[in-house]
């Protein structure tokens, strides 16, 4: 793993963009594995701020969403369809056709999703990470082995989530849609990105902890090209 401590959420924000940017204009039809959350928010800001200054081209790139909600219409607010299209997608020369995000509440359409990523290859998948070390909604215990499948989300996230919810836990889905850690993992980088001291915990288990199911995002350890971004409060409780 490669780890970057940015001076701040902006600094940390624009060395991840500096990573996509090479990609994309490596390869102009790359597949992008995106996520939502706060985390990449910044490095959506920059890739904004980068296609209206240097016209950056997104017109044969084509992105794959983590996860979403199950049983959220993808035109509420805060469906992680609303969320992409707002803070990226309505912004740049994507096509929407070539932007594709989970959804549904079956196990098949989540095995569609799965074949749909087995198709493709991910040039390089953007990651936040779970006050309990999740990734994506891979929950603690999830199976390593786990391809796209429905997830009951736990308490720790159901809380986590709230406030987009007008604080109130019953308005949080129950259940999402996710990538599963054997999906992620077969993406070519991994750009993870983190922020606050309430992730240090969970920073700390993914870098230096034990493989373990009990920390999803320990898993990237056995990929060979992560780039982890980090604030100086993500990254207090390392050791070095
Ligand atoms: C959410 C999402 C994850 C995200 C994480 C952290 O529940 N499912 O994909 O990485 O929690 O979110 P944030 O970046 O807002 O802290």
């Amino acid at each position: 793993m490669k780890i970057y401590i940015g001076k701040n959420y902006d600094d940390m924000s624009e060395k991840a963009f500096e990573t996509m940017k090479a990609v994309v204009t490596q390869k102009p039809n790359a597949v992008l594995g995106l996520a939502t959350g706060s985390s990449p928010e910044g490095l959506y800001k920059y890739m904004v701020k980068d296609y209206q200054e240097n016209g950056t081209n997104y017109e044969n790139i084509s992105s794959y969403n983590l996860d979403e909600y199950v049983g959220i219409d993808r035109n509420h607010p805060e469906s992680y369809y609303s969320f992409m299209h707002t803070r990226l997608f309505d912004h740049i020369n994507i096509k929407e056709e070539n932007t594709h995000l989970p959804s549904g509440s079956t196990k098949e359409e989540a095995d569609a999703y799965e074949a749909a990523l087995e198709k493709v290859s991910i040039d390089v998948q953007v990651l936040g990470i779970g006050q309990n070390g999740h990734i994506g909604f891979n929950e603690p215990g999830t199976s390593f082995d786990a391809p796209t499948h429905i997830v009951d989300l736990t308490e720790s996230t159901l809380n986590a989530n709230k406030r987009f919810f007008d604080n109130d836990i019953n308005l949080v889905p129950k259940q999402a849609m996710s990538m599963g850690l054997k999906s992620i993992m077969r993406s070519k980088k991994i750009i993870l990105i983190a922020s606050g001291k309430e992730k240090a915990e969970a920073v700390k288990n993914m870098i230096e902890g034990p493989v373990t199911e009990a920390c999803p995002a320990s898993i990237l350890q056995n990929h060979a090209d992560v780039e982890v971004f980090l604030d100086p409060e993500a990254a207090s409780l390392l050791s070095k």
